[in-house]
């Protein structure tokens, strides 16, 4: 899918942008604190009505205004859709071609956006919660089987928890609840499994392409405990142990709420061993992943990479750059950007001008 048309009023620092994208690699560039960010965030706030740089929606709409719009046009092969959000202090209102959305999936059903932001780069160093929300995140959108384990998943750890924080526990509901846990756990693990080692596939895949077959990357699943066939008794076995340690604490220690997965990159743990270049490099190959994930062509994402080439030598930008290109569409921002790839668009003071060059 592609956004072929973006419209801002009193978005961020836009009072009023229009622009029109083509498929294939778009640019933005200029300086810092320009603007480019701003219309990358709206180009991501189009699939899950959520910004990945606030929780805070109000902070979305321009400064002095009561209300933010989005309006955007999607393509996916033949059907065009317009969406329309409008934020605003007391909530947001979502409209797909004039009709009002009921349910979140509808939105991300027509615009499916991926985006690397500038604190990905930390990923594999940072706190499992990150890679948990990756990991959720692609998954979610990948199956609504998952949306339905996971839910029904987080809906039994905080009755085991509300059990846990009783006064005097009672012990016959929490065995109960806790079996209940433990079968819900099992399909999760298992999606995660299974799905981390297509990402590992796509990452070396991307990792060929822009550094070479003789580096490769080889992820590990951190499951809170070995997925096998004897997963419930082994499970059980792990509740009963920390049983005790939970109802000092008052909260369930173990399960898919703690998993984790770690990546090395040549045999060593990119976390504590790889360089900037080669952990920006990685996190954008997992960020990527689930572009290649979706069997339905026609349904892959719009790819945003911010602030994406900083830190890369040159050589590994032009090949990021040749691939990206592949890709249905993609947004990156830069501040310099010396090549004649992809559409240019030059953000500054006066707006956003989109260059001529070859084939304009
Ligand atoms: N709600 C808002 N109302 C008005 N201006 C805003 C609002 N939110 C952010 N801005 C302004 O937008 C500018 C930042 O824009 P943006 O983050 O897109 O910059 P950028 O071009 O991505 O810069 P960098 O290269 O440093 O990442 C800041 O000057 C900020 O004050
Ligand atoms: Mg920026």
């Amino acid at each position: 899918m592609i956004v072929t048309h973006l419209e801002l009023t009193d978005f961020r620092s836009y009072h009023r942008l229009q622009l029109d994208f083509d498929s294939g690699l778009n640019v933005l560039v200029g300086q810092n604190g320009i603007g480019k960010t701003n219309v990358v965030e709206a180009i991501n706030y189009l699939s899950l009505a959520r910004s990945f740089r606030t929780a805070n929606d109000a902070l979305l709409v321009r400064r002095g205004s009561e209300l933010g719009v989005i309006k955007a046009t999607i393509a996916q092969s033949a059907s065009i859709r317009r969406i329309t959000i409008a934020l605003s202090g007391n909530g947001k209102k979502i409209l797909i071609n004039d009709k009002p959305v009921t349910r979140l999936s509808e939105l991300s059903n027509v615009a499916n956006v991926l985006v690397f932001e500038p604190r990905d780069v930390i990923i594999f160093d940072d706190l499992p919660k990150a890679r948990r929300k990756f990991l959720d995140i692609a998954l979610i959108k990948h199956s609504s089987e998952y949306l339905d384990a996971i839910s029904r998943y987080e809906r039994l750890l905080k009755e085991r928890n509300e059990i846990l924080k009783q006064e005097r526990v009672n012990l016959m509901q929490l065995e109960v609840v806790t079996e209940q846990l433990i079968n819900a756990s099992q399909p999760i693990v298992i999606w995660r499994a299974k799905y981390l080692i297509n990402v590992n596939s796509v990452i070396n895949k991307v990792l060929k392409a822009i550094k070479g077959s003789e580096h490769h990357a080889k992820i590990e699943y951190l499951p809170f405990t070995s997925v096998g066939p004897d997963f419930l008794i082994k499970a059980k076995e792990l509740y009963d142990r920390t049983k005790e340690g939970d109802l000092k604490r008052k909260v369930t220690s173990v399960g898919p709420h703690r998993d984790d997965f770690r990546l090395d990159l040549n045999e060593s743990d990119i976390a504590a061993f790889g360089s900037q270049g080669e952990n920006r490099l990685l996190a954008i190959a997992l960020k990527l992943s689930p572009y290649f994930l979706i069997e339905e062509k026609e349904k892959r994402p719009i790819v945003v990479l911010d602030d994406v080439l900083s830190e890369l030598d040159n050589d590994t930008q032009d090949k990021l750059i040749l691939f990206l290109m592949k890709l249905d569409q993609t947004f990156i921002t830069t501040t310099t950007y010396k090549r004649q790839s992809g559409t240019i668009y030059d953000v500054g003071p006066q707006g956003i001008q989109r260059r001529l060059g070859y084939g304009n």
